[in-house]
């Protein structure tokens, strides 16, 4: 039986066009700037987001921390939402390695205002870290893959500005909110200092991420990718299937869009299960399962025994994330299995 595998876009498995680019690609020392495929992809990066330059990095997490470093010092303190992946899943870089110290606002699905950002900002005093840079997160995975508007963005960018902060997007998944919303990614980067998005979630790189910013930033984005182990020599091999996303597979992420929108409506009509609608404008599904009584290890391990693969949120929530590889008849049996367990709990019947 083959599991239906909904933990993560990151699962997703090259395209036969990309293997197929990686065996073709020409190649050089990119630490040295001269392989010819990395510097194809940092171009049309760049011209994609309308930036003046952009730089690939191993991962998403390497493409925020470069991020962080290249507009912080040591000592700085950054502005960023409660439930940020940088915050909650980077394994504590930003303490760690780039020395900068996290201040919290809470967001609505996500989202937060310029008028919270001045109230998080800390004036010219001895007493405190100096507030050096905002981050966003577009989309914003621990509320469900929900979407910044340009406009949104555009008006947090100008508190911070103002403020003499820098902006920075955690756009993992910045595609997925441009294909949602319609609207060009240049109407996010026109409005911030830097954007780091990946080409291994839902554009199904093997692996890879890029930082996106001006000449400058990204000159200084290279220096601290070398000083923390970044610096790759034939990374053509990574870069020749990120051209190929970039071509051939933004578009098609209406589709997981679409899925996720059908495996949400399906699973809201199930006793027991408990999913915000208005959070599901992308790929990704997030179920409160309390009122199967069960926790969400026993609704995972449940699902994995019967061929369905989901993710854990927190003691009582589950993740379940379309992409590419995933067909409607994967949806409709992935909600058949995800019903199975809800209607097995309490004798078959729950508490809500
Ligand atoms: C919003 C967000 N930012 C950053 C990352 C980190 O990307 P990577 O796993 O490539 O380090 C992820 C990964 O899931 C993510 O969801």
């Amino acid at each position: 039986m083959r599991t239906i595998d909904l933990r993560s876009d990151t699962v997703t498995l090259p395209t036969r066009e990309m293997m197929d680019a990686i065996a073709g690609a020409r190649l050089g020392d990119d630490v040295s700037r001269d392989d010819p495929t990395v510097n194809a992809l940092q171009e049309k990066a760049a011209r994609m987001f309308g930036t003046e330059d952009s730089l690939l990095v191993t991962s998403g997490t390497q493409g925020n921390l470069v991020s962080v470093m290249a507009h912080c010092r040591q000592g700085d303190e950054i502005i960023l939402e409660a439930d940020a992946h940088l915050y909650y899943y980077e394994a504590g870089n930003i303490a760690a390695v780039a020395g900068v110290i996290p201040r919290l606002v809470k967001g609505d699905h996500g989202v937060f205002t310029g008028q919270q950002v001045c109230d998080a900002y800390r004036g010219d005093d001895i007493h405190f870290p100096p507030s050096r840079m905002v981050e966003i997160e577009n989309t914003h995975n621990r509320s469900g893959g929900t979407c910044w508007t340009p406009a949104q963005v555009a008006e947090v960018a100008r508190a911070a500005h103002d403020l003499g902060m820098k902006v920075h997007v955690d756009g993992a998944r910045i595609f997925n909110a441009a294909i949602a919303l319609d609207v060009d990614v240049r109407a996010y980067a026109r409005h911030v200092d830097s954007i780091q998005f990946c080409l291994s979630k839902g554009l199904a790189c093997p692996m890879g991420s890029m930082v996106v910013g001006d000449g400058e930033f990204i000159e200084t984005c290279r220096r601290k990718r070398k000083m923390i182990g970044g610096g790759m020599r034939q990374a053509g091999i990574m870069a020749a299937p990120g051209i190929v996303a970039l071509d051939s597979m933004v578009a098609r992420l209406e589709e997981d869009h679409d899925n996720a929108a059908h495996l949400a409506r399906e699973l809201t009509r199930t006793k027991g299960l408990k999913i915000d609608l208005s959070t599901v404008q992308t790929n990704i599904v997030v179920v409160d399962v309390t009122a199967t009584g069960k926790t969400s290890e026993e609704f995972i391990a449940e699902a994995g025994k019967k061929g369905l693969a989901i993710s854990d949120l927190g003691p009582r929530t589950v993740r379940l994330v379309t992409h590419h590889g995933i067909s409607r008849e994967d949806v409709d049996r992935a909600v058949s299995i995800v019903e199975e367990i809800a209607m097995s709990c309490s004798g078959g019947q729950c508490s809500i």
